[in-house]
């Protein structure tokens, strides 16, 4: 049989938590698929820091180098926060990004009919709400020269943000071919006012625009975005934007959907065809907050798996499955405590997990 590779990273905090339940999932479509995946665990973040003094020991990337594609859950904690830079776990990450070359992080945020009521947002704003954000990962202010010198007036830092035209072009192309597939409206969200990263940013993606002219191309400054997702979240449907601003946008979308929670990713090369390697995880962190007490939304990882069917396994019908079994326990009322009304009937992590494996069937 055909035996599929995983690297699994379960990280700090709650990520040994969600990707129990996401692994629970991997196993049911084994069973309902006669799937075969291979699973290696490997260290990595704060953890790795404790047992091997680096975030990301060379060998969990030769063990991700080696795999199909790779589950990750989170990473960092208070414990590690006031480390050097060499010795954070939010360090790996981004080496660990680098070192794959997963240029493309592919977030999506849809808002589930029956989770309305559980944003923060009013019901009919959200209403349809069905968007990608497509995050420049490995370039950026994330990843340019850093320093801290002697100033003038006492100590200084300075970040510093790079885009080459070769960074800019390759995300953009991959935005216009999802949008291609979707509803055909990219906008692309910089800084163009003020930065000149984001001037070159701008200029780029209007020289490629030509290339797909079925798409409908909006520019939007930053700081706009982030009002106008709040006020026509369902008029968005692919962004496409660097490091940084990604990050923050992100997170943003993730109340539209009632929780940070809810919001899966996939971190993607050259290619987003199936068949792709990636690297899946949910866009939360770590959440120390409520770290070991069971607490934690399962969905988001779980979701993260859906992609990777979907995008390196080309297992459709399994990730349609997946995605149709939270859909059903969500519509039944189950909830865990971040998207619960009341609070008082919120499941566990893991009796989330149990209800969407047993949710799971062929169609
Ligand atoms: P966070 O995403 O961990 O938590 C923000 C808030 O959302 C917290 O109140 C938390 O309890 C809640 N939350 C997050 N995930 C949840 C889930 N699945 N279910 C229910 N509630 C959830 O962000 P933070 O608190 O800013 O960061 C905590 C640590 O995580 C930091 O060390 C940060 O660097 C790290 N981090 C890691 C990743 C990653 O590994 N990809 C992503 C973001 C933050
Ligand atoms: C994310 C996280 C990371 C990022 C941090 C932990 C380095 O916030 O995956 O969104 O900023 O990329
Ligand atoms: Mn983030």
């Amino acid at each position: 049989t055909d035996v599929k590779k995983i690297a699994v990273i379960a990280g700090d905090g709650i990520g040994p938590e969600v990707v129990a339940e996401a692994e629970k999932v991997l196993k049911k479509a084994e069973e309902l698929y006669g799937y075969s995946f291979e699973t290696e665990h490997a260290l990595f973040g704060g953890i790795a820091i404790d047992e091997k003094g680096t975030p990301l020991p060379e060998e969990t990337l030769a063990i991700c180098k080696s795999a199909d594609a790779v589950l990750l859950g989170a990473v960092g904690g208070p414990k590690w926060d006031n480390n050097s830079k060499e010795l954070r776990p939010e360090t790996g990450l981004l080496g660990i990004r680098k070192a794959l070359g997963l240029f493309s992080n592919l977030r999506p945020a849809v808002v589930f009919d029956c989770l309305k009521e559980a944003s923060t947002l009013k019901p009919e704003v959200l209403e349809g709400t069905d968007l990608m954000v497509v995050r420049e990962l490995t370039g950026g202010i994330y990843f340019g020269e850093k320093l801290r010198r002697q100033g003038e007036h006492g100590e200084e830092a300075v970040d510093t943000c790079v885009y080459n035209v070769t960074e800019i072009e390759r995300i953009t192309r991959q935005a216009f071919e999802i949008a291609q597939k979707r509803r055909k409206k990219l906008a692309s969200v910089d800084k163009a006012n003020v930065l000149e990263t984001s001037r070159l940013w701008r200029e780029t993606v209007n020289r490629i625009a030509p290339d797909y002219p079925d798409v409908e191309l909006e520019h939007v400054l930053v700081d706009n975005c982030a009002m106008q997702l709040l006020r026509r979240p369902s008029s968005f449907d692919v962004i496409v934007t660097e490091n940084m601003f990604g990050d923050i946008l992100s997170d943003e979308a993730a109340m539209l959907t009632g929780s940070i929670g809810m919001l899966a990713s996939a971190s993607m090369g050259d290619s987003t065809d199936a068949g792709s390697f990636g690297l899946y995880e949910p866009v939360h962190g770590s959440a120390p907050d409520i770290a070991g007490q069971g607490l934690a939304n399962p969905i988001a990882t779980i979701l993260s798996v859906a992609l990777m069917f979907r995008l390196t396994f080309n297992y459709a019908e399994a990730a349609d499955a997946i995605e149709a079994a939270v859909a059903k326990v969500l519509d039944e009322g189950h909830r865990t405590a971040d998207i619960a009304v009341d609070k008082s009937k919120a499941l566990s992590t893991s009796q989330m997990g149990d209800l969407i494996v047993a949710a799971m069937q062929k169609a």
